[in-house]
């Protein structure tokens, strides 16, 4: 740390720093055993709307164990695709745990994206088959990527298909995935093919508070694991009526958005990750079982990893150093 400055680290500075995926995956299982334990502090978002569908969300934590305490600003806009514009934006701001004083403020993009993967992938090892091979990516956009990469990190993946409304960017994410991940990334036609062919399945398009959900019950095979990144917008109510378990990051926020009109004839979930991994509740109890994981996204999630980068910045003299 400079007296006096704080460190700027622009998306590009951020995705210089290329912190690894099962880092992050590791990071987030310290936070969520944290959680809980109910050693963090995490009040819950507030946020402003400026167009439908669309939000501005405050997100503090403080996590003590991993002296991370701060705040992400971040956006998401849908009709931002159109504009050529990302659907997440924002800034995170990472104070020092005993000063208080802002360490850095980065660009949140590539955290954003990362950990909500590293979430999927965390879910994932305690609700999945640990022999999972099979994965569909519904929605090949920027989660789409971060959540098949994370998943891979994990599992023994011989073969995935993707799925996207727009052909172009279903071709552009099976390339380029098979080429980053070195197995054969497929694209199909329809939702039911994806869901039916995969034993990981990861809903990543936009959230909707009224949407019309394309899966139907029976489509995920029994033994299979979903993940919901997209909330409801995917799932038929009948889908998740027939999930045998379904978890959240966390039972608050779940609530809240219920109350917010989302998760309307979603079941309870019945247990959240922090549950899960400090062993509070139970994950998957058997190999046929259907699991849903609807992780919303947490402050806490990004606060984990958040001070990594910054070291690991200073660590290689990334960023600008600007006065307080
Ligand atoms: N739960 C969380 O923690 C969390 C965190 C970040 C983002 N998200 C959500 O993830 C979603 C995706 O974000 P992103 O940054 O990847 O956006 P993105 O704009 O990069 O990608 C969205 C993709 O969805 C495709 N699409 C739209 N409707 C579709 C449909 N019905 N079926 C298939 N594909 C469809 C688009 O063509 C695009 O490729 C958003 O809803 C966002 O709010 C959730």
């Amino acid at each position: 740390m400079n007296e006096g400055q704080l460190l700027y680290l622009s998306r590009t500075d951020v995705e210089r720093v290329a912190l690894d995926v099962r880092s992050m995956i590791a990071l987030l299982e310290t936070a969520f055993s944290e959680k809980g334990s109910g050693r963090v502090e995490m009040p819950p978002k507030p946020g402003i709307h400026t167009q439908p569908d669309a939000f501005l969300h405050a997100m503090p934590a403080y996590i003590p164990a991993l002296h991370a305490a701060g705040i992400k600003w971040v956006g998401g806009y849908p009709a931002n695709q159109g504009r050529g514009l990302p659907y997440i934006s924002g800034l995170l701001i990472l104070n020092d745990d005993q000063t208080g004083l802002p360490l850095a403020v980065m660009d949140c993009t590539w955290i954003t994206a990362w950990r909500t993967g590293a979430a999927t992938a965390l879910s994932a090892r305690y609700l999945a088959r640990p022999d999972a091979d099979t994965a569909s990516i519904l929605a090949c956009g920027v989660q789409g990527r971060t959540n098949l990469q994370a998943l891979a990190a994990l599992f023994p993946l011989t073969r995935a298909y993707a799925y996207d409304v727009d052909r172009s960017r279903q071709d552009r994410f099976a390339a380029d995935m098979s080429a980053r991940l070195g197995i054969e990334v497929t694209g199909v036609d329809d939702p039911r093919t994806a869901v039916i062919a995969a034993d990981l399945v990861v809903t990543s398009g936009p959230i909707l508070k009224h949407p019309e959900p394309a899966i139907e019950a029976g489509w995920l095979q029994p033994g299979a694991f979903g993940s919901a990144v997209d909330f409801d917008s995917y799932w038929q109510p009948a889908a998740l009526a027939q999930m045998d378990r379904i978890t959240t990051d966390d039972h608050a926020q779940f609530h809240y958005y219920r109350t917010q009109g989302y998760f309307a004839q979603t079941p309870d979930p019945a247990a959240d990750l922090g549950e899960l991994v400090t062993g509070a509740k139970p994950g998957r109890q058997h190999p046929e079982e259907r699991t849903l994981a609807i992780n919303l996204g947490l402050a806490l999630e990004d606060m984990a990893v958040a001070p990594e980068i910054y070291r690991r910045a200073v660590e290689r003299g990334i960023g600008t150093w600007l006065e307080l």
